[in-house]
């Protein structure tokens, strides 16, 4: 990561006021942005910061982390490409137990969109790739051709929330006896012939957006680091979580509320009924961006924010 190459993408970050504002408790605290793309959010987050703060981005896509100056942070700046699940175990290598604030901007950024050979908009002809971490095995040709019908129809019905997806998946299933499909635009078609002409468009990202949450594992992994996030924040410390897909915002809703919960102990409780709130919710409802932003950039129409803090009661 020492080279800096000449940034050639771009990518407008989302509810950067809020962001700040809801997840700077501390100017002189550490802070992780898990999501890190072009660095963005990093940028606004270290402008407001003092110079002896310290940053931590991690990204699981290299193309982004290379493309940042990290001449334009004036704080201790650590890159790091991983996938935000491994948390702790950066944390842990820069011998750091607890931070102020960590940041998730969730799912992809608009370059790699934009980049037909990364397969993950239908609008463009390219591989059926969809990897963000291009060094992972499972690609979304391998899922398409590989995987079974049934299990091609919940993929699309749970990821995707499409109705379709049995009538879907029994096409792909069709379509690839003939030929292996390879390419997004055979996906397309797939979902194209399988839906009403009316509604061809969503159903289309529905059902892409079902296979690159399969092939990046973005339920499980979201789980993973939401839990973790909990473990090292300090407590007043502060977790902010900015999603695009109810699947997305109802999980982070749900952890959020979950763990703020104070169920105290009454006579005859099990000890694990007995609940004790490691999160004070900052957010109710889930702030969204402005209709000038939106007018701005159109990415951010669908983005939710939700932010809670550590309180300082330990997890049991
Ligand atoms: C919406 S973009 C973030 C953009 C960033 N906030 C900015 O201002 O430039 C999401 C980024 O998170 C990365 N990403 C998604 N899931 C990840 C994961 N599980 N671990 C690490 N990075 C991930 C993607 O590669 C992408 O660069």
């Amino acid at each position: 990561m020492n080279q800096v190459a000449q940034p050639q993408f771009r990518h407008t970050p989302v509810l950067v006021d809020e962001v700040c504002a809801l997840l700077l408790t501390d100017r002189s605290g550490i802070y992780v942005d898990g999501t890190f793309g072009l660095g963005g959010h990093s940028k606004a987050i270290s402008s407001r910061l003092n110079a002896d703060a310290t940053l931590i981005g991690i990204d699981q896509d290299e193309s982004a982390l290379t493309q940042f100056d990290p001449s334009l942070v004036q704080q201790t700046l650590h890159l790091r490409c991983t996938n935000f699940e491994n948390l702790d175990q950066v944390l842990n290598d820069l011998k750091l137990t607890q931070v102020h604030g960590i940041l998730l901007d969730l799912g992809l950024n608009s370059f790699s969109l934009d980049d037909p050979e990364r397969g993950f908009a239908f609008s463009l002809s390219g591989p059926l790739d969809m990897r963000f971490d291009r060094s992972n095995e499972l690609t979304a040709e391998t899922v398409v051709n590989e995987y079974s019908q049934e299990q091609l129809a919940e993929i699309i019905y749970r990821y995707g929330e499409e109705r379709n997806s049995r009538r879907i998946a029994r096409r792909i299933v069709e379509m690839r006896t003939t030929k292996r499909l390879t390419q997004s635009n055979e996906l397309r078609d797939a979902v194209a012939r399988s839906v009403d002409p009316r509604f061809r468009n969503k159903s289309l990202a529905r059902v892409f957006q079902a296979f690159r949450i399969e092939v990046n594992r973005e339920i499980a992994v979201l789980e993973t680091v939401l839990n973790k996030a909990v473990d090292v924040l300090a407590p007043g410390g502060r977790l902010a979580v900015i999603s695009y897909h109810s699947l997305e915002d109802r999980m982070v809703k749900t952890h959020f509320r979950d763990l703020s919960q104070d169920v105290p102990r009454q006579p005859g409780m099990l000890d694990s009924e007995i609940k004790i709130p490691v999160l004070k919710r900052i957010t109710g409802k889930p702030v969204i961006a402005s209709s000038e932003e939106v007018a701005l950039n159109p990415r951010a129409r669908s983005a939710k924010l939700r932010v809670a803090e550590r309180t300082s009661h330990a997890a049991n």
